[in-house]
């Protein structure tokens, strides 16, 4: 899903809750509604697994680094240093 849909104010209401951080991560980004939404860290990551999505991302937001990869893969590989927030909105189950 790469249509963003921003009406509700859940999307402000996650963004209110985070905690401090340098790197922000938005695994499963879809349409990176929250990516739009929130201040832009430091270093700002996006990651889907549907092109057409990260292609979006990629003309929408051309400073976030934008990875076409299986979300979970991406982030066992990830060298953490301890300062960044992963927001992970995975499919949801039938
Ligand atoms: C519930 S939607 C995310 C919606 C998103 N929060 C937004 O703002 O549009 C789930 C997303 O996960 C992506 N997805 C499904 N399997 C994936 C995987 N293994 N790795 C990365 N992304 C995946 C889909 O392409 C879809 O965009």
């Amino acid at each position: 899903m790469c249509t963003r849909l921003a009406g509700s104010g859940v999307y402000q209401k996650i963004i209110n809750q985070m905690p401090p951080h340098r790197t922000y991560i938005e695994a499963f980004a879809g349409s990176g509604a929250v990516l739009h939404l929130k201040r832009a860290a430091l270093a700002n990551i996006a990651v889907d697994a549907d092109a057409s999505c990260t292609n979006k991302l990629k003309c929408d937001l051309p400073d976030v680094t934008v990875i076409c990869d299986d979300a979970i893969s991406v982030l066992k590989g990830y060298d953490y240093k301890g300062d960044e927030l992963i927001y992970a909105d995975p499919p949801y189950l039938g």
